[in-house]
């Protein structure tokens, strides 16, 4: 177990022609988006922020925006079928649509990704209203998942123009949510190297770490995984792709239910996982149960940490050490009755690599919820 951020490959050019100041949202469409606010309110700790739907003359679709630290959800359902939107939620069930990246220049972006290969989903397009200005542009990655590129310099309303603030479902306290630390899409076998040649040649993005199934594998499941980060590194996409294993893998139980390739799971990072954790298991968050013996033989492998053991024991929180630190790490059980998208939560204490270690215990627990579900 050591692997670092380090770079592995080297950017086609040195000028980064797609600067991106972190991520702006993550679009959810979603067949309930009032009880999934709910939810996400209640549940994940997020704050109620704005609302597009009926009551603000918007008749397509209706969206929940909430927010906590710099994570912005988006939850979108429509009013009716024969759309776009209803027919991705009948394809895909709940799932993620749009990766919307926060840039300085959305026309710079649109023109400099079209430019390198990427496919348009939407040209830059200026929206209005008496609280300023901001221009979208988008382009399509993975199956039906998009990144739209958000200008809003000239912005001061609460999320986007036809918004309306929103004061939520009564009261919730935030469980320390920070940031969007990376979003990890699963593609088909034999398409992670087309996806990460995207990423490098379309966004000017950089390869960090190359897994392979002998780093990953278990009795059943395997799968290869390429990062790719942009240039600043406040975006981090890794890539899975199935490999060859005894039973079907998770990246294969995923792409069969999603119907296709999209998210799997969203890493948000807090500053104190022990809290974090402890509040969400309080109200009902289910994650993946890490086994005891995790803990009999962890220390051996990671050193000495600051957490007492017995607390993360308790929460199942895994643990994991590269060269330039540790980090602390656990991953809920998918958030809708598919077996697809699904978060992590973690804190990094000077590692930046993303858990390698942990992957065999980890799949081994996911192993034996597919298992549960007759998928395995
Ligand atoms: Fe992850």
């Amino acid at each position: 177990m050591s692997t670092t951020a380090e770079i592995l490959s080297t950017p086609t050019q040195t000028a980064d022609f797609l600067p991106i100041l972190g991520t702006d949202h993550i679009e959810f469409y979603v067949g309930n988006a009032k009880q999934s606010a709910y939810f996400y309110q209640h549940a994940f700790g997020f704050q109620p922020v704005a609302y597009r739907g009926l009551e603000t003359g918007y008749r397509e679709a209706a969206s929940y925006v909430l927010r906590q630290g710099k994570v912005t959800l988006v939850l979108t359902t429509p009013y009716h079928p024969g759309n776009f939107i209803a027919d991705h939620i009948y394809r895909h069930g709940d799932g993620v649509r749009v990766l919307a990246l926060w840039v300085e220049n959305a026309t710079k972006a649109y023109e400099e990704t079209t430019r390198r290969g990427g496919k348009s989903y939407m040209p830059p397009t200026r929206l209005q209203d008496e609280h300023g200005e901001v221009v979208l542009s988008g382009i399509h990655t993975y199956g039906d998942t998009v990144h739209v590129f958000v200008e809003r310099t000239n912005y001061k309303g609460p999320f986007l123009p036809g918004f309306m603030p929103w004061e939520g479902f009564g009261k919730s306290e935030p469980v320390g949510f920070k940031y969007v630390d990376h979003c990890v899409g699963n593609v088909y076998l034999g398409e992670m190297n087309q996806f990460v040649a995207f990423y490098r040649d379309v966004m000017g993005f950089q390869q960090l770490i190359s897994f392979d199934d002998k780093d990953i594998s278990t009795e059943y499941s395997a799968l290869m995984s390429k990062v790719m980060a942009n240039g600043n590194g406040y975006i981090k996409f890794p890539i899975n792709e199935p490999a060859q294993g005894r039973r079907k893998s998770q990246i294969e139980e995923y792409l069969e239910f999603y119907h296709g390739q999209g998210v799997q799971h969203i890493a948000l990072a807090t500053d104190d996982i022990i809290h974090t954790v402890r509040e969400l298991r309080r109200r009902g968050v289910e994650f993946l149960e890490t086994p005891k013996a995790y803990y009999e033989t962890v220390l051996e492998r990671v050193g000495s940490i600051d957490e007492p053991l017995e607390v993360l024991a308790e929460l199942g929180i895994l643990i994991d050490r590269d060269e330039e630190g540790y980090l602390l790490q656990i991953f809920t059980r998918p958030v809708q009755d598919r077996p697809t998208v699904f978060y992590e939560i973690i804190q990094r204490k000077g590692a930046k690599s993303f858990g390698k270690g942990n992957f065999k215990a980890l799949f081994e627990a996911i192993e034996r919820e597919q298992a549960r579900r007759g998928n395995l």
